[in-house]
């Protein structure tokens, strides 16, 4: 078995910034509403790019850093759920974006948790020595899906990407994780229904629908399952909170971060948010983060950060890394 090493994380998110003030000449709304009940000021809304190109700028940025060339990457990980085409993958148009001509590429569907899941199986690609490479990216444009006339949702989310390179290498990587799915609550949260629809088969209704969310059902399943899964990695590792640099949760909604730091008597200044600048981006959001603590100087070589996702599926799962 091979080391796994993860290197160079960097982020890119469109130009347009879509204030709280912005949104309520949208939908009945306001800033107190959206501030006081999910922490988000502004979020980043695209203009132009699609997902494979905001992807592709988090990728090009991250494999310069890591000193790595499109060439010589061997496998691309993308995580979407709002991906450009059903098929081809994002993964594949982002290869080609880049120029990375001989990576294996292809899209891993988890939502929210979909950055945690797409680390997770590129450190296995790794570590069995399949590939001795990876890029694996958490990208979305959850404006083209989210329906703009709900104020329920539509002040949630916002569009952008975060990258990083995994490498064989000594020591660190990823030290425990702990990834969950419960099928039953599919429903919970979807977008982008395809039915049944053919010559001998015509199902009623739309072949389309915009984003829904039970958000109540996110937030209880969010606040009881997140704690058991940060207890989880820290037990598998034999480690506790306090040997842990940063915690860094999917961004949906400080109130569940508060609540997660509440339950597990652990600080909160040690769980690192920005959604007040860039709202919900799914599968972008911890990888985005990652980005921004790395070029805040806030990380370092050895330290020990957990990354937790929740969201659509339902998935969640953790995972500690070492630097
Ligand atoms: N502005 C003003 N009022 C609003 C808005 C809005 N934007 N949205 C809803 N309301 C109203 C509702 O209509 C309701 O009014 P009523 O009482 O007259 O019926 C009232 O505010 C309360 O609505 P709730 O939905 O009960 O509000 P709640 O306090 O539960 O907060 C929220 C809603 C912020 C969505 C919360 O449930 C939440 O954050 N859930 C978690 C979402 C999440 O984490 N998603 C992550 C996964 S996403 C993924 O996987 C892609």
């Amino acid at each position: 078995m091979f080391n796994s090493k993860i290197v160079a994380f960097s982020k890119y998110v469109p130009e347009k910034i879509v204030t709280n003030n912005d949104l309520s000449e949208i939908v009945d709304t306001s800033d107190e509403w959206i501030f006081s009940r999910t922490g988000i000021k502004e979020r980043r809304v695209s203009t132009s790019e699609n997902t494979s190109e905001v992807c592709a700028k988090a990728a090009e940025a991250s494999i310069i850093k890591a000193g790595v060339s499109p060439d010589e990457i061997e496998l691309i990980i993308t995580a979407t759920m709002t991906p450009d085409y059903s098929s081809p993958s994002t993964a594949c148009i982002i290869q080609k974006l880049i120029g990375a001509k001989k990576a294996v590429s292809f899209d891993l569907s988890a939502a929210c948790s979909g950055f945690v899941f797409a680390l997770c199986a590129a450190d296995k690609f790794i570590k069995t020595g399949a590939f001795k490479n990876a890029l694996v990216i958490g990208g979305e444009v959850t404006s083209k899906v989210i329906d703009w006339s709900d104020r329920g949702t539509c002040v949630l989310f916002g569009d952008g990407a975060g990258a990083c390179v995994i490498k064989q290498g000594k020591g660190g990587g990823i030290i425990a994780e702990d990834l969950h799915s419960d099928g039953e609550r599919f429903d919970s949260l979807t977008s982008l229904y395809t039915p049944v629809n053919n010559p001998y088969h015509k199902e009623g209704g739309e072949g389309f629908n915009r984003l829904t969310m039970d958000g109540r059902e996110i937030f209880n399943f969010a606040t009881r399952k997140v704690p058991e899964s940060i207890a989880a990695v820290l037990q598998k590792a034999n480690i506790s909170s306090e040997d842990i640099k940063y915690i860094v949760p999917h961004q949906a909604n400080s109130r569940i971060v508060e609540i997660i730091s509440r339950k597990m008597k652990i600080p909160m200044d040690k769980f690192f948010m920005n959604m007040d600048r860039y709202g919900n981006t799914s599968a972008a959001s911890i990888p985005i983060a990652l980005a921004e603590l790395s070029d805040m100087g806030l990380i370092k070589e050895k330290d020990k950060l957990i990354i937790t996702g929740f969201g659509g599926g339902l998935t969640w799962g953790s995972a500690i890394i070492e630097l």
